[in-house]
């Protein structure tokens, strides 16, 4: 089958598509016939090893951790998914190699969840890998309640703009920073009180919530989570996707401060995919190419300023 792989760390020549055997379900897994699968930032950051300290990486490594498709094979013991089924998948494994940019993927069910009638599979590979981190840093690290108040860095993202959404719904108080372009786009999707990143963050932040949020969360990193400390109330916590060392020097500091990074969970993606088929939750697509031409799309990604999603059909 095609796949889109590197058989090295490397730069944008490092990727290719390559022809790897069609992989089997063994017990308790199934396969998946990949229709869509979403770019991440995490795709490049394998690509360029970033990731190589945390993960075992077996090459030739098959980039790609978000997509939808149907299963077309299942492999004993399995209950819940049959074939036929329409998925969608986060498919982070224990080690880096199988991944979503191929014609088909093996998985296990805790990956899955059944994709709704209501939701693209261009969508529903948008939604996992950002709907997961979204929802784990907001509540289960952020402990965001109902009228608490959050500011999202880097709202208009792939994690961003769901995290923004989820926090709306969740009866927060949204602030959320993005270049003034993205501002109409922020309020289209709840949010409160859009900061511009290029202005100075504290007056904004304070004019809106002058006793400081309850959560920052962070998915930008640099300058932005640098001053997240002064915009918290006396009871806040900071939520990084993206800094790891920050997160330690605050934490060291007495501030509460978390690192997350995003673990399959069946449940909460079953969760997010109804609430977006019940358009309940935007997934903004807001480029959707055919994976020939991944190269454009990767360097687009890199670029670092995609509104929502950059998805590719597997076609
Ligand atoms: N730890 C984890 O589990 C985990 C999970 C998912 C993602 N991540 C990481 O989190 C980061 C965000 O991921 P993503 O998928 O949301 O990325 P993304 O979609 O590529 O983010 C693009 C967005 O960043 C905004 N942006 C660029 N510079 C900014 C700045 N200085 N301040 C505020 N916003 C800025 C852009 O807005 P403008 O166009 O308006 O500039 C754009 O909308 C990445 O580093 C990714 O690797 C970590």
């Amino acid at each position: 089958m095609k796949a889109l792989v590197i058989h090295s760390f490397g730069g944008p020549e490092a990727v290719a598509f390559d022809e790897i055997p069609v992989p089997e379900p063994g017990r308790g897994e199934v396969r998946v016939r990949v229709r869509a699968a979403a770019l991440n930032p995490v795709d490049w950051k394998i690509r360029d090893g970033y990731l190589k300290d945390m993960f075992p990486h077996h090459f030739p490594v098959t980039l790609g951790w978000d997509c939808a498709g149907v299963v077309d094979a299942v492999g004993g013991g399995v209950t819940g998914f049959k074939e036929g089924d329409a998925v969608l998948a986060y498919c982070r494994k224990e080690f880096v190699r199988d991944g979503a940019l191929a014609e088909s993927i093996v998985l296990e069910p805790r990956h899955l969840a059944h994709k709704p009638e209501g939701l693209s599979f261009e969508a529903a590979a948008a939604l996992p890998l950002a709907g997961l981190t979204a929802w784990q840093a907001l509540f289960d690290a952020g402990k965001l309640n109902k009228g608490g108040t959050v500011l999202v860095h880097a709202a208009a993202g792939g994690v961003g703009h769901l995290a923004v959404q989820l926090a709306k719904s969740a009866g927060a108080v949204v602030l959320g920073t993005a270049s003034v372009p993205n501002h109409d786009f922020l309020r289209s999707l709840g949010v409160d009180h859009p900061v511009d990143y290029r202005g100075d963050l504290l007056p904004n932040v304070r004019a809106a919530v002058p006793d400081g949020v309850d959560l920052a969360f962070d998915c930008i990193g640099g300058e932005a989570l640098e001053r997240s400390p002064e915009c918290l109330g006396p009871e806040g916590r900071i939520v990084s996707i993206v800094d790891p060392g920050k997160i330690e020097a605050f934490a060291g500091k007495g501030i509460r401060a978390e690192w997350v990074f995003v673990a399959p969970n069946a449940e909460q993606l079953s969760e997010l995919a109804g609430r977006a088929a019940r358009g309940d939750l935007k997934v903004e697509v807001s480029a959707l190419r055919s994976w020939k031409e991944y190269a454009e799309a990767f360097k687009s990604l890199e670029a670092g300023h995609t509104r929502g999603k950059i998805v590719l059909r597997i076609d």
